[in-house]
Formats: structure tokens, C-alpha cells, sequence
């Protein structure tokens, strides 16, 4: 038998999905624990101290989680993250180009790459799924980055061929198509690594690349396909400009082979009647980025709405648009965005979304984003009582949600005690 490691804390699991399912359903484990051999989870329960094991790491009355899954991020963008003063268009043009050009360095690609992953973990992060550049070398620097680390990492190379975006991050249609593939064979499946084909978004695309990308996409259906919908209004103004045959902003996708199961859309806050149709149709994956949708000023998601009818959604910082490499932090805006919308979002949802929700439109949710035998130990553990702020209205909490909803609202990197991946203690010690 290969070395058993019990670890010891609360744990929370949900058997459905609290947004369609009343939140009740979840289980609680005050003490209980998972046991981990290898890679994966081999036990999860109260009676995990019974199990067979080598070695125990006890966190105390600690919250093990699974480890959070950040379904939309630009690692490129961390460089820099909290870019004072524009709204999206401008704020592409003005910090997000110009850093994104320097992608094409291989040295300075992996030393952001290193960095950025460095960051999540440190917030309990241990899935992502990324934008790179135009730059193939941007690709590899983020997937070799993961496999040092052990990590589920989707990514893909961000294709524009249209001169809306400036010279030197430009690629062509055939050259985006060429350099996914070779790109997609390299890396798919390799380890933990999963290719997604990445067009930017359509005003940086012509039909001529939307439709290559749409035709790579039907060669390859096992790869998710991740891009922007409907972030801003202005930007749905300038589609319908740029589209005009288009019925809508998702047609521009829908028309060349781009929504499916496995497409993965970030923002997606303006949508009409028929988009939403489609998109719960297709059971396509909508990502909220609450800070950056805040933070660029581009409007209010309707998560609670979606969540009703049963839309497949996952939650993500959006780095650098975003103001946080925090899903934390995340939780915080997505519940307060809600609450401007007159609907209040309960931790288990909000848990629920940076986990199992974004596991699932990564198409992942049988290996990460829930405690079960079977999966990865990607774990993350939270320390309730993270600061005295926290401490002193935690410690009032008659329920298990109570305790736990201070620290998904005020919570930060110091709340994160430990983190496994794969396994493998990476942060916060044993
Ligand atoms: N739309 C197209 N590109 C981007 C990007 O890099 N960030 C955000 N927030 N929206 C986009
Ligand atoms: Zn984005």
C-alpha cells in the first residue's frame, strides 16, 4: 500500500447545485477529515481517522475545501493589476497592450508566469484557466509553470488578427489556427494541462479567424474554447459596428462554429433573452469576474437569475482587470454585485461557484473543485478566525454558515492556513 495521509478539520459537501437545489442539502462534517494516497482522495468523512493511514496533519476545527478553480484569468495582466482610470476599451489599449507585447520574451514570460502562480497559491487558488498572448512562448511559460507545480492549468494562446488591436500583437488567421494546433498537440493531456482555443474576443478577430478557430475547434471537441461576451456596453455597440450581419453579440461566435458545451465565456453581464436561450442550451459556461466587472465599470451579472435556470457558471478574478488574485476577495464582490441587483447570494453558493461551479464549465468537475474519493487532492484549508476582525464576529456564529461567512467577506490571504496539490503540501505547512 502507497503512504496514507488522514487530515483532520470541518469539512462542507454539497451533494447538488445550491443555486437550483435549496442550500440545506449540503453536509456538514464538524469533525471528520479526508485521507490522501498519492495524488488523490481515498476517503472523505467523519470516520476518516479509521482509515488506514501513515502520518496525520490536523488542522484543528480549520475549513478543508477544495482547492479554488479561477475559471477566467490573464496572467499576462499581472504585471499590472489595479491600472488606475479606464473603462475596457481604453483600458486594453492603454496598459493592457503594451504589456502583453512584451510576452514575446520567453524569459520575461516565465518569470510572470512564475510569479502569477506563485500568487495564486499563496490565495488557495490551485486551478486556473488563462488567457496568454498572441506569443506561442507566453503558452509554454504558463504550462511548464503548472507542471512544476502540479496544477490543473487550462490555457491557450489569445488569437487577434484584426488591426483594432495594434501592430505587434497580431497574428493572422492561418497563423492563429497553425499555432493553436501545434500548440493544442503539445500540451493537451500532457500532465494536468489543458489546451483551450482562444480567441480573444471578437472585435480583435476577423470572421476569417473566427471561422479557423471554429473549424480547429470541430477537428479537436475534446478542448474547451474560451473567450468575452458582453462585457461592456460600449464594446456591444462597437461588435454590432464590426458584425453587422450578427443577430447579437454571441452570434458572432454562434455563426462560425463557436458555442458549445465546452465554450467557456467571461462576463457575459448584457445579455438578451435569445443569448441566454442559447447559452443555457448549449449548456455553455458563463464565468462572473465580480471585481473586474466593478473595477473596469462594466456592470452588474445576474448570478442569481442564471443560477436559477440551472446555467452552468463558474467564478473568476480576471486578473489584471480585476482588483484581486483573491477568489476571497472574489466571493465578496460577487455577493455584493447581488445585492445591487436585490438578491442575496448564501456562502454555500458562493463556495459552491469558486469550486464545484468553476470545475464544472472547465469541464473538470470529475478530478477537481469537490472533496471525493476518486479526485485530486487539491485542497485548500481556511482558517475561520483569520484575523481579529474576523475572530470576534465568527466566534458569535450559532451555525456552521455563520462561522464561514466572515471569512468569505472579509477574508484574505492570511485566511488560507494550508494548500495541497496534487497531493503535495505547497503552502502553510503540515
Ligand atoms: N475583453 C477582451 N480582452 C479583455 C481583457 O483582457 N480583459 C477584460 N476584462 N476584458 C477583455
Ligand atoms: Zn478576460
Amino acid at each position: 500500500m502507497n503512504y496514507r495521509t488522514l487530515i483532520t478539520g470541518q469539512i462542507l459537501r454539497f451533494s447538488g447545485d445550491p443555486f437550483v437545489t435549496a442550500w440545506e442539502d449540503c453536509v456538514w462534517i464538524e469533525t471528520g477529515g479526508l485521507v490522501i494516497e498519492g495524488a488523490r482522495i481515498v476517503y472523505v468523512g467523519p470516520d476518516a481517522a479509521k482509515q488506514a493511514h501513515d502520518r496525520h496533519v490536523s488542522y484543528g476545527d480549520a475549513l478543508i475545501c477544495p482547492g479554488f478553480v479561477d475559471a477566467h484569468v490573464h496572467y499576462p495582466q499581472t504585471g499590472i493589476i489595479a491600472s488606475w482610470g479606464k473603462r475596457l476599451i481604453d483600458w486594453l489599449n492603454t496598459y493592457t497592450f503594451p504589456e502583453e507585447m512584451r510576452f514575446g520574451d520567453p524569459g520575461y514570460a516565465k518569470a510572470i508566469a512564475e510569479t502569477y502562480l506563485d500568487l495564486v497559491l499563496d490565495n488557495g487558488t490551485t486551478s486556473v484557466a488563462s488567457y496568454c498572448t498572441i506569443h506561442p512562448e507566453s503558452v509554454d511559460a504558463i504550462f511548464e509553470a503548472g507542471a512544476r507545480r502540479n496544477m490543473h492549468v487550462v490555457a491557450g494562446k489569445t488569437c487577434m488578427d484584426r488591426d483594432t488591436a495594434p501592430e505587434g500583437l497580431r497574428d493572422t488567421a492561418q497563423d492563429a489556427y497553425d499555432q493553436s494546433a501545434a500548440l493544442l498537440s503539445a500540451w493537451h493531456g500532457v500532465g494536468r494541462a489543458q489546451y483551450a482555443i482562444t480567441p480573444r474576443f471578437s472585435p480583435t478577430s476577423t470572421p476569417e479567424q473566427l471561422d479557423a478557430l471554429g473549424a480547429l475547434w470541430k477537428e479537436h471537441p475534446e478542448c474547451l474554447m474560451q473567450t468575452h461576451l458582453s462585457e461592456q456596453v460600449d464594446e456591444i455597440a462597437w461588435v454590432r459596428g464590426l458584425y453587422p450581419a450578427a443577430q447579437d453579440y454571441l452570434d458572432t461566435y454562434e455563426a462560425f462554429g463557436l458555442l458549445g458545451t465546452r465554450g467557456v465565456y467571461g462576463h457575459a453581464i448584457h445579455l438578451e433573452p435569445r443569448e441566454r436561450d442559447q447559452l443555457r442550451e448549449h449548456g455553455a459556461g458563463l464565468v462572473h469576474c465580480p471585481t473586474s466587472n466593478t473595477f473596469i465599470g462594466s456592470g452588474l451579472f445576474d448570478l442569481a437569475g442564471l443560477g436559477r435556470t440551472g446555467q452552468p457558471m463558474g467564478l473568476a478574478t480576471d486578473t489584471g482587470g480585476g482588483s484581486s488574485f483573491s477568489m476571497l476577495r472574489t466571493m465578496a464582490a460577487a455577493y455584493e454585485v447581488a445585492q445591487l441587483r436585490g438578491e442575496a447570494i448564501h456562502a454555500a453558493q458562493l463556495l459552491r461557484l469558486a469550486t464545484a461551479g468553476s470545475a464544472r464549465v472547465l469541464h473538470a468537475g470529475d478530478q477537481i473543485g469537490s472533496l471525493e474519493t476518486g479526485h485530486m487532492a487539491d485542497i485548500t484549508v481556511l482558517d475561520l478566525a483569520s484575523t481579529s476582525a474576523i475572530a470576534q464576529r465568527s466566534e458569535r456564529a450559532e451555525d456552521i454558515w455563520e462561522a464561514v461567512f466572515p471569512t468569505l467577506m472579509m477574508g484574505d490571504d492570511r485566511a488560507i492556513r494550508s494548500v495541497w496539490v496534487a497531493g503535495e503540501n505547497l503552502r502553510g505547512g503540515t
